[in-house]
């Protein structure tokens, strides 16, 4: 029966996508964990020495769980963090690695970007003081692209700034030590493909080196090169975050993803992992394309361009406006998410005026709102409000979104708690509201019409009301009968 069961348990269609194997198995474990209480309990008023071992089981598993959300509790608080794509790529401007790699030139030429890389006016401290000022908590850099060019001091190869670029420098490690002196979690985006690589198969997107299945010596030296620098990286940065790439080219198998990722946490257990080392990731994370429907997998950050290009591209001007920038943002952790958004500097470690600016408004707007955006939780599901909202951990006050100089009244619908107060973030403006359509018999909640917010009081991007309750939130569900159902 127990067997049945597990196989009708696993057919429950769980993303069957290769990327969300870890999920599966998380989601799995804690299913794993009621089902097991529930045997417990069976077990319990027969004693029996089955009890015990699932006890143990259950301890285990329970223990995995929640070591795991406790590692990931920064990174929930967190709700920002800002990437940076920095490499040889920004000396012509060109796309980062992809540019070879899809033949927009050839690879010699790419290369040659090599002498132009000086990061001659590279002020790691400046960098992490513009982050700071963006409101984010974490930064995540590219320590090494596709194009297989480490920007620290790697002992495994010439392959690096230190070694062939004018920099003749490890640009990581001032940057490191910069984020950790300003209190920030410091992220390290590492390729696991290295496209320069002679032990590597891919190269070009129509050839190859070689393919695994007919040369497995030449594929594990290429594993213990890649598993040999994300050692480099361990030991001398001891990343908080580990960023990988490039995933999708070969299988969990072949990368030994469950080994690097026993690697990485017997360092240091509490690393945080993403989504793209094949299915042993902590978190998800779509890229550019913002998720319509909630994603079911908490948790997860959306990372985003400020253009339309990772690195530094002169030509691309096709900027987010902080209004945008903002918008997507409270959509983001509205449903939940992080926002991961991306600066491209140019190759002696200027960061483009457009970019910076956007950091800095995105910096106003987060301090004059702080307490509805970080350390909150997710804000109602849709259908309670048309917009983005967050709710504080206590769960007694819902933060409304509203996009800038919005006419008329904010709605909040199916909401049973009594309202304390409303009032306009950074102003101190009281709002009042009136309940529109509560049938005294019954016990589905009126609607909330909230006052307009006066002229004087909207934020030129995002305005938010904090809406305080008396009470934990509780939120009405049905479908509008009469008798509350
Ligand atoms: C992609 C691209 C890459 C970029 C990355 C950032 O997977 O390969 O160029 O660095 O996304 O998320």
């Amino acid at each position: 029966m127990f067997l049945i069961f597990l196989r009708n348990y696993s057919q429950y269609g769980f993303l069957l996508n290769n990327k969300f194997h870890l999920y599966k198995k998380r989601i799995f474990a804690k299913k794993w964990i009621v089902i097991l209480h529930h045997l417990k309990k069976f077990y319990m008023n027969r004693g029996g020495i089955f009890f015990l071992s699932l006890f143990f089981l259950v301890t285990n598993l329970q223990g995995q769980t929640s070591a795991n959300e406790a590692k990931m509790q920064w990174f929930r608080d967190a709700k920002l963090g800002i990437f940076i794509h920095w490499g040889i790529y920004s000396v012509d401007g060109v796309d980062e690695s992809w540019s070879f790699y899809n033949k927009k030139m050839p690879y010699a030429d790419y290369m040659k970007q090599l002498n132009g890389f000086t990061a001659k006016n590279y002020d790691p401290e400046a960098w992490v003081e513009l982050i700071k000022e963006s409101g984010a908590r974490y930064a995540v850099i590219t320590t090494k692209h596709h194009d297989g060019i480490a920007l620290w001091d790697t002992k495994l190869n010439n392959m690096s700034t230190a070694k062939l670029t004018p920099a003749r420098k490890d640009v990581l490690t001032p940057f490191f030590q910069a984020l950790r002196n300003a209190g920030l979690k410091a992220g390290a985006y590492f390729s696991i493909l290295d496209w320069s690589h002679q032990d590597y198969p891919g190269f070009l997107k129509d050839s190859s080196r070689y393919e695994i299945k007919n040369d497995s010596a030449r594929w594990k030296r290429y594993l213990a090169f890649y598993q040999a620098q994300i050692k480099e990286l361990s030991v001398q940065f001891n990343p908080d975050l580990f960023w990988f790439d490039g995933d999708w080219e070969h299988n969990a198998g072949e990368w030994q993803a469950k080994k690097v990722r026993e690697m990485i946490l017997s360092r240091n257990p509490e690393a945080i992992i993403n989504g793209r080392l094949a299915g042993y990731g902590d978190y998800e994370t779509p890229e550019q394309n913002f998720p319509i429907t909630r994603p079911s997998l908490n948790p997860w950050e959306l990372c985003m361009t400020s253009n339309n290009n990772w690195g530094y591209h002169p030509d691309d001007t096709h900027y987010k406006t902080p209004y945008e920038l903002i918008t997507i943002f409270a959509d983001v952790i509205s449903n939940g998410g992080n926002l991961l958004f991306d600066i491209g500097p140019r190759e002696d470690g200027w960061i483009p005026t457009e970019q910076v600016h956007l950091l800095k408004e995105l910096g106003k707007w987060n301090r004059k709102h702080a307490e509805a955006v970080f350390n909150t939780g997710a804000g109602m599901p849709p259908g309670h409000y048309y917009g983005a909202s967050t709710i504080s951990k206590d769960s007694s006050t819902i933060y409304l979104f509203v996009p800038a100089h919005n006419q008329g009244k904010t709605v909040i619908k199916g909401l049973y708690n009594t309202i304390r107060s409303i009032k306009v973030l950074g102003t101190g403006q009281s709002l009042q509201h009136k309940i529109v359509g509560k049938i005294s018999w019954s016990p589905v909640p009126g609607l909330v019409y909230i006052d307009e917010i006066p002229e004087n009081a909207a934020d030129e991007y995002m305005t938010v009301l904090e809406v305080k309750l008396d009470g934990p939130v509780k939120l009405y569900k049905g479908k509008g009968g009469l008798a509350g159902e």
